[in-house]
């Protein structure tokens, strides 16, 4: 066998996303790309700001010897001052350059965290609906995905994440605003699980960490915010990207910001450094990262997105389709018709519509719409949304 036993079963399992966003592709060589609603992937379609090719081509006309060079693991150390100091001014806290190490993307920083703190057996709480990788990346290091299902809203059940904590219990992973449903937690929600993680570590002799994976924290919709988790428990650590907040997902840039009174915070930026090595990555790339201190503070216009929201949220509602409407990030996770969620997804195919089973990300009965997409993309799936919806009455 080429491929070892554990490969070959998840490449059997392959990802839902993946299948969708391949069959699209298909589908759009036979119907013309416009006769495709391809809602599989959540690639983000507001092009950068303009600042951000501004500062590229500074950074490219940049001659200096070296500035291609090796770097500590950790990046360079302007970048990571830069960010340092807006982190401390946007959350409140202030961080030196030591509490901020650069990575490939949240999916880096999540792989760089989790090789750090993870023993073999060791349990993650994951949420569900989650992001489909959680479950690879958490396995990647020995570690044991445990799900824990949120309410019906998809806020936080925390009597549920309570009773899931064990001896075995390393870390919960919360990802907010989440894919694939768009919820936003509040400061009241953060708040109690900071109080059962206090008090749960306490009673079973370790630190729980608390690993928050934001790479859609500046897309937040109706005035709203994500509340800096930083300020709220001192065991946790950030992962975030400039994927979705830039629009630059094929650049791989991310960072992992812990708390600077984390109880091993020395230990564990060591282990950061260090897993980012190991792991291969060796450093973030370099050219971004010179380009990053540039642009600190920018973002694309989340309003784009919220329109698409409203657009998306109004239609299908019209035509009896129930969700909880996202509060951020750009996906929508409704209820299917029909029990069988993989089933009503082939329907929409059917009609070229394509989306992903919430069997996919844990939580069946449900699909997922990336609605990163145009405007007419939206406007005219409508007509088979509508369809599908009267073949399941
Ligand atoms: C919830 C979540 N976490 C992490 C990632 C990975 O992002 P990055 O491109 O920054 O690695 C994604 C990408 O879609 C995501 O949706």
């Amino acid at each position: 066998m080429a491929v070892s036993k554990k490969i070959e079963r998840t490449i059997s399992q392959q990802s839902w996303i993946r299948k969708m966003f391949e069959d699209g592709l298909r589908l759009k060589k036979e119907f013309g790309a416009g006769n495709v609603f391809d809602f599989s992937l959540g690639n983000p379609n507001v092009e950068p700001p303009a600042s951000l090719k501004k500062a590229f081509l500074e950074v490219a006309s940049d001659d200096r010897p070296g500035v291609h060079a090796y770097m500590p693991n950790a990046g360079f150390l302007a970048t990571r001052a830069a960010l340092a100091d807006f982190l401390g001014r946007e959350h409140g806290i202030p961080l030196a350059a030591e509490h901020v190490i650069m990575t490939c993307g949240a999916a880096g920083a999540l792989n760089v965290i989790l090789k750090t703190i993870l023993d073999p057996g060791d349990e993650v709480l994951v949420m569900t609906p989650f992001f489909v990788e959680y479950t690879a990346y958490v396995d990647n290091h020995g570690g044991v995905c445990k799900y824990v299902r949120t309410a019906e809203d998809f806020s936080l059940d925390l009597e549920a994440i309570e009773a899931s904590i064990s001896e075995r219990t390393k870390a919960v992973l919360i990802n907010s605003p989440n894919n694939p449903t768009g919820r936003v937690y509040t400061e009241t929600e953060l708040r109690g699980l900071a109080d059962i993680l206090i008090a749960k570590g306490r009673k079973i002799g370790r630190t729980i960490h608390l690993i928050s994976d934001e790479p859609y924290d500046k897309i937040v919709y109706d005035g709203g915010t994500v509340p800096s988790l930083l300020k709220i428990y001192r065991e946790s650590v950030i992962a975030n990207s400039y994927s979705k907040t830039l629009s630059i997902p094929g650049e791989r840039i991310g960072f992992i910001a812990v708390h600077p009174q984390a109880e091993a915070v020395e230990t564990l930026i060591g282990g950061f450094v260090m897993c980012n090595r190991m792991l291969g990555f060796v450093n973030a790339p370099a050219f971004i990262q010179r380009v990053l201190p540039k642009v600190i503070g920018s973002s694309v216009d989340a309003e784009v997105y919220e329109r698409k929201r409203d657009l998306l949220c109004r239609g299908l509602a019209e035509r009896g389709y129930s969700f909880v409407k996202p509060q951020g990030a750009f996906y929508l996770f409704p209820r299917t018709p029909i029990a069988d969620d993989v089933e009503f997804v082939r329907r929409l195919q059917k009609r070229n519509i394509l989306t992903v089973p919430g069997s996919g990300f844990g939580s069946p009965g449900h699909f997922r719409i990336a609605y990163c997409v145009e405007d007419a993309t939206i406007v005219n799936a409508m007509k088979g949304f509508g369809e599908v919806m009267g073949e399941c009455r």
